[in-house]
């Protein structure tokens, strides 16, 4: 359930607020303008808070986050990262963009990265792993991280798609050296645009913190227009509006994510079980962001497809937005190999239906599309 379903009175009295405390300020500074409201640092705090971990630093976007964080973690230029071909096309940018070259490993039926497949992709050149939670349910975290550490590798967690599901008890993007969420108009928590990176070393913190500021280093010794600086940076900070509302979505979350559950329930209890549902690895707390499930009969496929257009739930990104989710057609972006390589994952996403959970759909609507759907 997307958080843009959820804005009200609330964000939108948020955003007016800033004009009565200085206007469009930066994150930083202008502390004689802005009555003490910091909306950037107090999201990130909130954040900290909720999930759990000693940092967080805003970004402008997932992707950004992404790339912030691989960069912190050390991925450097000719490196390897390896990352999973169901997925979204940003984290192949930001390894790209960090000079390093993806490495794609297939999804299993969980439809998260395949942890057997690690053994075969890994090469002295590989300095970083993403597993991506994709659309609510935890990659199986206990064999990657194990991998991991036997290759003395960080793992950054993609965490866009899966903002308060947990695995072995632990909040998504908490388990690995960095993770990542993304607040775009799509995702659980939205702000337009907009990205968060949360680690609990602070020397990746501090990576992270100077690298979107342009390298400032926030030295208390200095005024800002003579603070000190030891590596380049970019500008990857996010604006006071996005924070503003980041701030009143955090506080709905759990009762988005209730409102998910109850409607998702809804759902499997209604199609019942002749449908041959995405697994879920063991330890997982889901977020019930959709419903998948697995139909190879092409003809059956496309009954179910219609019924989800004709009665206006779609079907997210499997099948709807496939092309821009899986590794196979990348060509653009991925080696030959690479592409020819996520053809596993391809074939996999091909019988798979995505029913998305909305808030703008009720309980009974739910209940009522199982039954249409158990019909066909
Ligand atoms: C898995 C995944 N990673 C990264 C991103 C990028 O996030 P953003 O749109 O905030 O750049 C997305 C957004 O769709 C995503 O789904």
């Amino acid at each position: 359930m997307p958080g843009f379903e959820w804005i009200d009175e609330e964000e939108k009295n948020a955003v007016s607020s800033i004009f009565d405390n200085g206007g469009v300020l930066f994150a930083h500074g202008f502390d004689g303008m802005r009555n003490g409201v910091y909306h950037v640092r107090e999201f990130e705090q909130a954040i900290s808070v909720k999930f759990k971990v000693k940092h967080c630093q805003a970004v402008t976007s997932g992707t950004a986050a992404t790339k912030v964080a691989l960069k912190a973690v050390g991925v450097k230029p000719g490196d390897e990262v390896i990352t999973q071909a169901f997925n979204f096309i940003a984290t192949v940018e930001a390894i790209l963009d960090c000079g390093a070259t993806p490495i794609i490993a297939n999804v299993d039926r969980s439809l998260n990265m395949n942890p057997s497949e690690l053994a075969s992709l890994v090469s002295p050149k590989t300095s970083a792993i993403v597993p991506v939670h994709m659309l609510g349910v935890p990659a199986d975290m206990d064999p990657i991280m194990a991998f991991a550490k036997e290759k003395g590798l960080p793992v950054v967690e993609d965490n866009c798609e899966s903002v308060g599901a947990r695995y072995d008890g632990g909040y998504l993007g908490t388990i690995g050296e960095a993770g990542v969420f993304s607040f775009d108009h799509g995702k659980i928590i939205a702000t337009g645009e907009g990205g968060m990176v949360l680690c609990n070393d602070h020397a990746v913190f501090k990576y992270a913190n100077e690298y979107q500021d342009h390298g400032h280093e926030n030295n208390p010794a200095f005024p800002r227009g003579l603070d000190t600086c030891s590596t380049p940076g970019f500008n990857y900070r996010m604006t006071e509006m996005q924070a503003a509302v980041g701030k009143v979505q955090l506080s709905k979350l759990d009762r988005m994510l209730e409102a998910n559950e109850e409607r998702y329930l809804a759902l499997v209890d209604s199609m019942g079980e002749s449908f041959d549902y995405r697994s879920i690895p063991q330890k997982s707390e889901i977020i019930h962001d959709c419903l998948i499930f697995f139909e190879k009969d092409e003809v059956l496929r496309k009954k179910l497809i219609d019924i989800l257009g004709s009665e206006g739930f779609g079907t997210k990104n499997l099948p709807d937005a496939i092309n821009w989710h899986c590794a196979a057609y990348w060509g653009h972006a991925l080696s030959s190999e690479q592409v020819e390589h996520a053809q596993t994952t391809r074939n996999l996403l091909h019988t798979a239906i995505a029913i998305p959970i909305w808030k703008r759909k009720s309980v009974d609507d739910y209940k009522q599309l199982g039954k249409k759907l158990l019909k066909i």
